[in-house]
């Protein structure tokens, strides 16, 4: 990982007013972003995944807004860019594949002719070479008859259908940094294995670096080279891909796979955990998963844990010899050893 992060982002806090105030529903994350790399941000619903990728495009919803830290996309902080400044920066250098894109599609202008003018926004290129490129697209992330569906409108396609329109038009302007909110959820097995072999190309061919949000552990063991677990709008453990897999932390982590060595590297659905995330306004002090967790101690009640090391010595993690050279494993929980 010797290149620069093209995105970091440092302390993000993203706040809704509910009840009277303001309430961080992402509470200081921070992670970073590597040409080529695929991080995997992983955890339940309702704990701020979806938030997390709004922030970085500046698209939260009203009345949310940025209310601490920044993010940084090749240095530049896109805090302080301006609403024209932000919207030049979506599509080519960031694009984004939504979780419930049925909305983002124009209803009167045929899908190929939203593609293209997609395109020539970005490039110069004709618009007889932009229609060849939007056609091979199609093809590509798996819509059939892809000649005629261009000429489509967005009603006259299934959802599948739309939402493969939009996964192209992310791919197609190959961005610098793709984030993709559970871009495979709603398709089948085979359309959904083509898209992560585009996405696989688009980080070896252009090192567009990803970020991945997904709930499929099989679709994290394709593609991911990193993972973030977040819980209640923070980043609890973080590490290689092979490292939080095999030798997961943190309880949370640990409830997510199963907790049973080897099960998520074969590659499954997220484990269910006993209890469910609570709504943002009633996030507990100090640690927030202390409520649902067999390990919880008074501390973790007094004070919210940093993420930190993990002490590895003499651990088998530490001994094992695949993981060498794999980067820091870090975990914020009271219960995990902290490097003496
Ligand atoms: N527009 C909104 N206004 C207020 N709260 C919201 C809004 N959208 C989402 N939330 C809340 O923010 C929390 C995080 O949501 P989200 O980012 O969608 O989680 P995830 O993607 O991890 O499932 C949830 O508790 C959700 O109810
Ligand atoms: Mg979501």
């Amino acid at each position: 990982m010797s290149e620069e992060p093209v995105l970091k982002v440092e302390g993000l806090q993203t706040s809704f007013p509910l009840g009277g105030k303001d309430v961080p529903i992402v509470d200081g994350v921070s992670f970073a972003l590597h040409p080529g790399r695929c991080l995997a941000l992983v955890g339940e619903s309702g704990c701020g995944k979806s938030m997390t990728a709004l922030s970085l495009m500046r698209l939260i919803p009203q009345p949310g807004s940025i209310t601490g830290g920044d993010i940084f996309l090749e240095g530049e902080g896109l805090r302080s860019l301006s609403v024209p400044q932000m919207r030049s920066l979506r599509g080519k250098k960031m694009g984004m594949i939504f979780q419930e894109p049925m909305t983002s599609l124009n209803p009167v202008t045929r899908v190929g002719e939203q593609v293209i003018e997609a395109i020539r926004i970005h490039e110069k290129v004709s618009k007889r070479a932009a229609r060849a490129r939007v056609i091979e697209i199609f093809r590509q992330v798996g819509i059939p008859d892809a000649e005629s569906r261009v000429e489509a409108f967005p009603h006259q396609l299934s959802g599948g259908l739309k939402q493969r329109v939009m996964i192209a038009m992310a791919l197609v302007l190959k961005p610098r940094v793709l984030i993709a909110d559970e871009p495979t959820t709603a398709l089948d097995v085979t359309i959904q294995a083509q898209i992560i072999e585009l996405m696989r190309e688009l980080m070896t061919e252009t090192k567009t670096a990803i970020l991945l949000i997904t709930h499929d552990l099989g679709v994290v063991n394709q593609i991911a080279d990193d993972i973030a677990v977040m819980y209640a709008g923070r980043v609890i453990e973080t590490g290689s891909r092979r490292r939080v897999l095999k030798f997961p932390q943190h309880p949370y982590t640990q409830g997510l796979l199963g907790a049973l060595p080897g099960r998520a590297e074969r590659g499954q659905r997220l484990h269910e955990i006993a209890g469910i995330v609570p709504a943002p306004v009633h996030w507990p002090g100090g640690c927030r998963f202390r409520p649902r967790c067999d390990r919880a101690m008074e501390v973790c009640a007094e004070s919210v844990p940093t993420l930190l090391p993990v002490g590895l010595e003499g651990s088998s993690e530490a001994n094992d010899l695949e993981l060498q050279g794999e980067g820091n494993h870090c975990c914020a929980c009271y219960a995990v050893e902290e490097p003496s």
